[in-house]
């Protein structure tokens, strides 16, 4: 597993903590506060009152309060307004800011700066600079051009940190943190290239165990001591290394976050929050590892090409929920469009209102936009935006105001209340490196095969966590992992007790096939699950033309990857075998199942087609017990289900083009929103409460 502290860093880590309140206590003040909120749905907007004259504040707070906003995040980027030369800090303006946010009847988030260091200390100390792979260092200009492994940075970044949490650490208008801005790029200098080799030193103790693990017999890599490992994210190097070098990047990122956080803590009350704002599917680093240590999670959530494809996006939802288990917030998404791809389509109307209620039925507690107002310059002046360059509302801020003011009237039967997963499905970071490392096809991108399997159990169970591999499963009756690629003996071993206890795993290809070091595991695959399978994988091919299928899970064809299964043990059942193909696949089992103990595996060697996933979902779920809120569900209808609390509500989106009539379970009561005569309309959002006693289900 990845380690959360080291060497250097270390050292600075501990230094902070012996000033801070017992994590626990702090911990349990800060959930009973999430718990709690004081506003149960926070609808906002980033806004950035150092880009203008202060004389306009007050009409763009009227315009916010117009719109119904309560919440405002604001400093995520004013470092050079913050400390203006070294040491030397202006936080006056900022004072106004959120006393006249607060007078407009606003929450505040406040975001350390540390995305866009100031010019002074890129001129004064280059060594900040991030150095990309190429040896090329960054200049000034632009955001994130700071090294992740500069100990100057980290003590500038953390001294900010601490600075502003002294002066708002403890006030009450502001209840939560930002941690920096998106972090991600790494940095490949000399500083970092340390870190690097004490980060595998404690991972590895020794440069033998080092050698072992990554088989450096292998066209002799033996590395005679740890400083002579080259720093590297590609190319042609040792798997080993190139897993590891993802491990180093949780592992520096996690301690930069922290760093700050521990500033922020040191000072502040237990009941503002702490989070940092990610990307959707960001490969960066393992987002789980990241959290761990936070409170909050939030996310950006943007819709690139204008064209939201829902249950793309809610699996990304239930990703972010996954890291904490827990509600989390939408620190950003767009006003309509963004600027950033090729065409900057915006959202059609009604659109931008149904992203939001998606994140809200998915889990989100907020919802702020991204951003207030176009600066007149800067890097996004074609950015979406809720008004114009000259101050006035453009035609979304309607619909947004309308989100306020059905979030409003929602937010009662909400408080309380997260998404009901019924199932399971794991998403693994190192799973997912380790196949992006070595795809061996192309297509093979194990996103899209998790939205793959995502899709028709999410669109048919209506509720599903995305949970890392080392959560309680127990209480779900199904758990799958599309794509299990990396997978620990203790991993397995937790498997295998969740499944001799009464669970169905389901194992996707290529599943069991690496261990923690991006080795091969010995035995074919699932690796240490094969004996619990009674079965192993033969063989594996990567396709460029559809195999066929046949069998109990219907007929269809499988694309991109085919793996050959042989039973082992006697009680295993052949679900589908490979019609005639490349001859090596023919007649061969292509998925098998197990019952073991109270429970099942399932292991499918395939890539399957969506109607043949569809069919495989349904009797998956079928046989869990696992049946949708809403039956019959067209495929435009998203039904998402939040209940805790004493209560139980619906949040229903009608993504499509035509009016639907959802078959709404007895006694529901519309809370807000379109529904009309048990209609929904096009593009269409609704809540309906229902009462605790047709649930039987846990706040899951
Ligand atoms: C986000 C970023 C924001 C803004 C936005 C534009 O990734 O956090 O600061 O740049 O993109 O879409």
């Amino acid at each position: 597993m990845v380690q959360r502290s080291f060497g250097l860093f270390a050292t600075i880590a501990l230094a902070a903590l012996a000033l801070a309140p017992p994590a626990a206590a702090q911990r349990e003040a800060a959930e009973a506060a999430l718990a709690a909120p004081k506003v149960p749905l926070a609808i906002g907007v980033a806004w950035y009152p150092e880009q203008w004259p202060e004389a306009r504040w007050a009409t763009d707070l009227a315009l916010m309060q117009k719109a119904g906003f309560n919440t405002v995040r604001l400093a995520e980027f004013a470092w050079s307004r913050m400390e203006p030369s070294e040491g030397a800090f202006d936080f006056v303006w900022l004072d106004r800011a959120i006393a006249a946010a607060h007078a407009a009847g606003m929450q505040v988030v406040l975001g350390t700066p540390t995305a866009a260091p100031p010019a002074w200390m890129s001129q004064l100390y280059p060594d900040i600079l991030r150095v990309d792979e190429n040896g090329t260092r960054a200049e000034h200009g632009g955001r994130r051009h700071f090294s992740f492994a500069s100990a100057r940075y980290r003590g500038f970044a953390t001294r900010i940190a601490r600075e502003m949490a002294r002066r708002y650490g403890r006030d009450a208008r502001v209840i939560g943190w930002q941690i920096d801005n998106e972090v991600g790029p790494p940095s490949f200098d000399a500083e970092a290239q340390v870190l690097w080799h004490a980060f595998l030193k404690q991972r590895y103790g020794t440069i033998d165990t080092l050698n072992r693990r990554w088989t450096t017999q292998y066209w002799s890599q033996h590395y005679d001591n740890f400083e002579q490992v080259p720093l590297r994210a590609g190319g042609q190097h040792n798997p080993g290394l190139l897993l590891d070098f993802k491990h180093f990047t949780t592992a520096t990122w996690t301690d930069y976050v922290q760093a700050q956080a521990r500033a922020i803590r040191a000072v502040a009350d237990p009941r503002q929050w702490v989070t940092t704002n990610t990307m959707f599917w960001n490969a960066g680093f393992d987002h789980y590892a990241m959290h761990r240590d936070l409170d909050l999670a939030s996310w950006d959530n943007y819709i690139p090409d204008g064209r939201p494809d829902w249950l793309a996006n809610g699996a990304n939802h239930d990703l972010v929920r996954g890291y904490k288990q827990r509600n989390f917030w939408l620190m950003e998404t767009q006003p309509g469009r963004v600027d950033w791809v090729p065409v900057n389509r915006a959202l059609d109307r009604g659109q931008t209102r149904e992203m939001a209620w998606q994140a809200i039925g998915h889990g989100a507690d907020a919802v702020l936009y991204w951003q207030w107002r176009s600066a007149l310059n800067g890097q996004e002046q074609y950015h979406g935006a809720m008004l114009g360059p000259d101050g006035t509302p453009f035609p979304i801020y309607d619909e947004i105001a309308q989100v306020a003011r059905d979030a409003a009237a929602a937010a009662p039967a909400l408080a309380g209340t997260a998404p009901v997963g019924r199932i399971a499905m794991l998403f693994s970071y190192d799973s997912r490196w380790a196949i992006d490392l070595q795809r061996h096809h192309r297509d093979f991108d194990p996103v899209k095969q998790f939205t793959a399997w995502y899709r028709p159990l999410r669109s048919i169970a209506q509720g599903v966590a995305v949970l890392p591999v080392d959560a309680d499963l127990a209480r779900y009756p199904l758990v799958v992992a599309p794509s299990l690629h990396v997978v620990t003996q203790a991993q397995a071993d937790r498997l295998a007790a969740y499944v001799r206890g009464g669970g169905h795993l389901v194992l996707g290809p290529r599943s069991g096939m690496k261990d923690d070091a991006n080795a091969l595991w010995p035995q074919r695959q699932p690796g240490p699950l094969a004996e619990l399978l009674g079965a192993r994988v033969e063989q594996y091919y990567a396709l460029d033309a559809a195999a066929p299928l046949t069998g109990s899970l219907g007929a269809g064809e499988t694309a991109i990857w085919a793996e050959t299964l042989v039973p082992e043990a006697k009680d295993v059942e052949i679900l589908e075998r490979y019609g005639p193909s490349n001859g090596w696949l023919d007649g061969k089992p292509a998925a098998v199942t197990r019952r073991v103990g109270k429970g099942r595996i399932t292991y499918v060697g395939v890539w399957p087609d969506e109607a043949m996933l569809r069919g495989f979902a349904q009797r998956l779920l079928d046989a869990a017990g696992v049946a949708p809120v809403v039956p019959d569900a067209p495929p435009a209808l998203e039904v998402m289900e939040r209940a805790g609390n004493g209560r139980r509500a619906l949040v229903l989106i009608n993504h499509g083009a035509t009016p639907l009539r959802p078959a709404l379970p007895a006694g529901a009561v519309p809370v807000t929103g379109d529904l009309r005569d048990g209609v929904l309309p096009a593009h269409g959002v609704a809540v309906v409460a229902l009462t605790p006693a047709q649930a039987g289900i846990s706040n899951r």
